[in-house]
């Protein structure tokens, strides 16, 4: 099966993921079935993939007539049954618990045709052991969009044990369909590499908060004024290559031995989390969220990044 001769998939899991990720799919001609337990659910779901095109379409990367024929081509569904009748991708993304996800694999290898390939989003459980739940572990593999799915443009494909070359080649090639930026994963370590690289800066930056080298304001600063603005453009690689090898070999023999070890999660966030302290959603974290001022910033981060992703749309096609 070629990328091209895709045209029917399904998403399972309407919340966070799912909907932006239907919405991807739809909009590279794709008919898509969008799955989740209620009626209630799948109307939420519409509802935020509409705002999101809404949001596509101010900043210019979408026509009306194109975001509302990708709508019409996806159907809300609770049946899996019916979901997967005649699927030729099937993307899951439901909650982040491998039990349910071996669970969920386990019925869409029964309900989908033979050929069909069977992604996961999991942010980082292991491709290979969610695989085993299946008679076709060389369909299966990670297909790992980021938040939010319609501006992010990685998408981590990755490898289990037994996932197939051409298995992972479709969903490359699938993901440039839609216009994405796809990587491929060679091996399902932990955390993919987009949370490695993420995580690793996390654990750093909660190191330094909690030793108090720094305000929470000026650690962030320190990325966004800083590394943050090469990272967004060059990655950490090629912003060594253009610092100079040597200069990064002499500063990592003194400063690799300095740098956070730690094996655990940060016992700092670990009080925020038992304060209740979750961040925007509960009104606080490291910073203050008032009600009222959170779909501003959340707006207006989305307006950044779209500011980015047209920058990066615009360099692709130069
Ligand atoms: N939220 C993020 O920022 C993010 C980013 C990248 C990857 N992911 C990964 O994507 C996956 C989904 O995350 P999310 O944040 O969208 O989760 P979520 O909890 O927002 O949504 C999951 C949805 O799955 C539905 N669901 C549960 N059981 C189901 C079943 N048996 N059949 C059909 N639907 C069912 C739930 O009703 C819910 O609507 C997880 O593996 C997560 O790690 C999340």
């Amino acid at each position: 099966m070629k990328a091209q001769e895709i045209s029917k998939v399904a998403v399972i899991g309407a919340g966070t993921m799912g909907p932006g990720i239907a919405g991807e799919f739809a909009r590279a001609g794709c008919e898509v079935r969008l799955v989740d337990l209620s009626a209630d659910i799948l109307q939420r779901a519409m509802k935020r993939l509409a705002d999101a095109h809404e949001a596509l379409i101010e900043a210019k990367l979408l026509s009306a007539p194109k975001a509302e024929a990708a709508l019409r081509r996806i159907r809300p569904l609770a049946s899996l049954e019916t979901a997967c009748d005649q699927v030729q991708l099937l993307v899951e993304a439901v909650p982040e618990d491998m039990a349910l996800k071996q669970e969920m694999f386990r019925r869409f290898d029964l309900l989908c045709p033979k050929g069909a390939v069977l992604a996961s989003n999991t942010s980082g459980l292991s491709i290979t052991e969610i695989a085993q739940a299946t008679k076709r572990p060389k369909l299966v593999a990670g297909m790992h969009f980021w938040n939010p799915p319609h501006i992010m443009p990685l998408v981590e494909v990755v490898k289990g044990k037994e996932t197939s070359d051409s298995t992972a080649e479709l969903l490359l090639e699938m993901c440039r369909r839609m216009g994405k930026r796809p990587i491929l994963v060679r091996y399902d370590v932990p955390g993919f590499i987009g949370n490695r690289l993420q995580y690793a800066v996390l654990r750093e930056a909660l190191h330094l908060l909690s030793e108090g080298i720094a305000s929470a304001e000026d650690i962030d600063a320190a990325m966004t004024a800083g590394p943050g603005l090469r990272y967004g453009l060059l990655g950490p690689l090629r912003t060594v290559d253009l610092g100079g090898l040597d200069v990064y070999h002499t500063i990592s023999k003194y400063l690799f031995a300095d740098l956070s070890s730690d094996s655990g999660p940060s016992a700092l966030m670990a009080e925020f989390v038992e304060e209740g302290k979750l961040g925007a959603k509960t009104g606080g974290g490291f910073y203050e969220y008032p009600k009222e001022e959170l779909s501003e910033i959340i707006r207006q981060r989305d307006r950044v990044l779209l500011g980015f992703l047209k920058v990066l749309k615009e360099q692709e096609s130069e």
